[in-house]
């Protein structure tokens, strides 16, 4: 089987954690290095949630390293009311003896890309920084991406504001930067992110069921929750961040439209992705002067029965 190999940039996070455990599990990704990044979590937190969700996978030796405790411009700010105080929603998975490399993310992410005789994908599930970091350090490394795929971003509502999708949000002139660096992009999104679920009575029975990564995927997913419009918690049983890897594996899921995509960066608009979807040109385009914007492939529509089964199925979890 052909494999595709990529680098995870995460902020683990809950479902950074799914995601993680499902890239380890399917036959065809071939996770090469894995950066962490502050996001959901502060940075020391991601990197050990990291680790720890590693070895919950059985996951083979992949090397970790820590990125950026920051956004570029950006304060840092804090997703605990989604993500819990320690970014798995209170889940105390078992102390680890893996250890994370000894340099950058910056650094392990040049070092994997220049090593590799194939390109390899850069899959961003959290806040851009480290990415942007990467690619205003060592541009020439951009020849090595074969693309990079990120959640992050909205074609319609945000979460973290308005309009705004928190990874874009947390930091958006990384986003930008990433936008603009010419690498080709896909974009998975709040409009697909927020349709892929697992029903709370099988969340439930894999928490308390007996299989041991079973149950841990369970009280993750047991975990995914939101504030609804009155402020109290709810259950989403959102796969969240694994959809983006699942898009790696089977795109056919997907609605996917070639589409130009900007950052904006002031105002309250400050971490919105617009998505230009006009079928024709508008006045902006005639009288000229329309700025910045990146052709990229955005994903508008998901088959979510499909993308929840292709998790389940691949994590050996299905009913
Ligand atoms: O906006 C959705 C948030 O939850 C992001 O942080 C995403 O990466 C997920 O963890
Ligand atoms: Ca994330």
């Amino acid at each position: 089987m052909r494999t595709i190999p990529v680098i995870l940039d995460v902020d683990t996070g809950v479902d950074d954690a799914l995601a993680l455990i499902f890239a380890v599990k399917h036959p065809a990704i071939d996770v090469r290095a894995i950066t962490c990044v502050a996001g959901n979590a502060s940075l020391a937190q991601v990197v050990d949630n990291t680790l720890r969700v590693l070895d919950a996978a059985g996951a083979p030796s992949i090397p970790v390293a820590a990125g950026a405790i920051r956004p570029l411009l950006a304060a840092a700010r804090s997703a605990s009311h989604v993500h819990g105080e320690n970014g798995l929603g209170g889940l105390h998975l078992p102390a680890t003896n893996r250890v994370p490399e000894a340099v950058s993310a910056v650094e392990l992410m040049r070092r994997s890309l220049m090593a590799s005789d194939e390109r390899l994908t850069l899959v961003a599930l959290s806040p851009q920084t480290n990415l942007a970091l990467l690619l205003r350090t060592h541009p020439e490394v951009a020849d090595r991406i074969e693309r990079i795929v990120f959640m992050g971003g909205s074609a319609s509502v945000g979460n973290a504001t308005a309009v705004a999708e928190f990874n874009v949000w947390h930091d958006p002139e990384a986003a930008a930067i990433v936008l603009g660096s010419g690498v080709p992009i896909f974009m998975y999104g709040l409009d697909v992110f927020n349709q892929v679920s697992v029903p709370q009575d099988a969340a439930s029975a894999l928490a308390t069921g007996t299989d041991a990564l079973g149950r841990v995927v369970g009280a993750l997913l047991g975990n995914r929750i939101a504030l609804s419009e009155d402020e109290s918690l709810v259950y989403t049983g959102l796969i969240g961040d694994a959809g983006a890897v699942c898009a790696l594996v089977d795109p056919d899921g997907l609605g996917i439209e070639k589409r130009p995509v900007r950052v904006e960066l002031s105002g309250y608009g400050r971490g919105q992705t617009i998505v230009d979807r006009r079928r024709y040109s508008g006045e902006d385009r005639l009288h000229g002067g329309i700025g910045e914007w990146a052709d990229i492939d955005v994903a508008l529509d998901v088959d979510a029965t499909r993308y929840a089964e292709l998790f389940l199925d691949t994590l050996g979890l299905a009913g």
